[in-house]
C-alpha cells in the first residue's frame, strides 16, 4: 500500500535521522537535495550510506532517499553512494519530464547489477512542478510506459522561486492559481498515468488543525497522501487520509446493496442513487481502511 506520510529528513542530522525508526511515518525521504548546505554533501552520503546499510530488511517505515537533480554532477555520486544500502525508492527533484525517469532508470538498472539488487525492485517518486518547463507538461507523463512509478508529487517553493513570485498563497492560505494548477494537473497526470498522487508539504508545521482541514480536503479530492517536514506532522497526515467511520460504514452499504443485486448497474440507497463508479469507490476505501486500520 502507498504510504499515506512521507517524511523528509535531512541525511546529515545525525540526531533526525535518529527519529526515522520511531516516527510513525509510512515513508521516510532520507534527503541530500535542498536540506544539506553545498559543503556537507559528501558526509550526508556517508551518512546515509551507514544509516541505510544498519537498517533491518523488514522495517517500519519505507526508506526514500532525495537525490540531486540529474543535471548535476552530484546525482550519480548520490546514486552511487545509496543504491548498493538498498533504499526502497528514489525522489527525484526537479524532475523536467518523463525522459528524466527513464535516464535515471537506466542509472539504476546499471547500479542494482553490479550490487546484485533484483532489477527493478527501487521505486521512484518525482516532483514534478519544480520548473516552470515541466509544470507545463505533466500529461507527458502518461506516453511513457515507467514500471518503477509509485507517484507523482509536487512542490510549490521551487516553482515560485523560478518565476520570481515574492509567495504563493493568498492572505487566506489559498494556493495562488499557479499552484492550484500545478497542484490539479499533478493529480490528474498521476492518475492518468496508473499512479498515485502525492500532496506537496504543510509548510506551517505548528498548525495541526490547519493540516488536518487541508489534508482530509486532498484526500477527497484523489491525493493518496502528503509529504511532510516535522515528525508532529505525521500522525496528523496518517489520520487525515483514512477514510472516516461514516465513509467505511457507506462504502459497506454499498457494497451490500450490489451484493444483493448482482445483476443490476445502479442501486438505491436511502433515497439516493450509487452507480458502478461508486461501487469502485467503496471497494478503494474499504481496502485502504482494512490495510491501515490492521
Ligand atoms: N525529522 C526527524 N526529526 C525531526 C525533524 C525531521 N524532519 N524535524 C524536527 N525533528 C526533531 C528535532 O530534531 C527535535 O528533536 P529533539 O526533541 O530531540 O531536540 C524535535 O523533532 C522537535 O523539533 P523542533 O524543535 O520542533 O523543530 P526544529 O526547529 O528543530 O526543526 C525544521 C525545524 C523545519 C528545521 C525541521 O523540522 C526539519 O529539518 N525539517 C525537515 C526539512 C527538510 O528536510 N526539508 C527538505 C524538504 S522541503
Ligand atoms: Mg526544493
Amino acid at each position: 500500500m502507498t504510504p499515506r506520510s512521507w517524511l523528509f529528513i535531512p541525511a546529515d542530522s545525525e540526531k533526525k535521522l535518529g527519529k526515522a525508526d520511531d516516527c510513525g511515518a509510512d515513508a521516510v525521504i532520507l534527503d541530500l537535495e535542498d536540506a544539506v548546505a553545498p559543503a556537507r554533501k559528501p558526509v550526508a552520503r556517508e551518512m546515509l550510506g551507514e544509516f541505510l546499510g544498519a537498517r533491518p530488511a523488514e522495517r517500519s517505515a519505507q526508506l526514500w532517499v532525495r537525490i540531486n537533480p540529474l543535471d548535476t554532477p552530484m546525482a550519480l555520486n548520490d546514486l552511487a553512494a545509496v543504491v548498493p544500502a538498498r533504499p526502497d525508492g528514489i525522489m527525484l527533484p526537479k524532475a523536467e519530464g518523463p525522459e528524466d525517469l527513464v535516464q535515471l532508470n537506466n542509472y539504476l538498472e546499471a547500479l542494482e547489477t553490479a550490487a546484485g539488487i533484483d532489477l527493478g525492485s527501487i521505486r521512484l517518486l518525482p516532483l514534478v512542478t519544480e520548473t516552470p518547463g515541466a509544470a507545463l507538461r505533466l500529461a507527458d507523463y502518461t506516453d511513457f510506459s515507467l514500471t518503477r512509478l509509485t507517484g507523482l508529487t509536487w512542490g510549490a517553493e521551487d516553482l515560485s522561486s523560478a518565476v520570481g513570485a515574492t509567495g504563493n498563497k493568498d492572505e487566506n492560505g489559498q494556493w495562488h492559481f499557479t499552484y492550484q494548477m500545478a497542484r490539479s494537473e499533478t493529480l490528474l497526470a498521476a492518475h492518468a498515468a496508473g499512479v498515485h498522487a502525492i500532496d506537496t508539504l504543510y509548510a506551517d508545521f505548528r498548525d495541526s488543525e490547519g493540516l488536518a482541514a487541508d489534508s482530509r480536503q486532498s484526500r477527497a479530492e484523489g491525493f493518496s497522501g502528503r509529504l511532510a517536514i516535522h515528525p508532529a506532522q505525521v500522525a496528523v497526515i496518517n489520520e487525515s487520509y483514512l477514510p472516516s467511520a461514516e465513509q467505511v460504514e457507506m462504502a459497506r452499504k454499498i457494497i451490500a446493496a450490489f451484493e444483493a443485486e448482482p445483476d443490476v448497474g445502479t442501486v438505491g440507497i436511502d433515497g439516493k442513487m450509487y452507480d458502478i463508479p461508486h461501487l469502485k469507490q467503496a471497494r478503494h476505501t474499504l481496502e485502504l481502511f482494512e490495510v491501515y486500520a490492521a
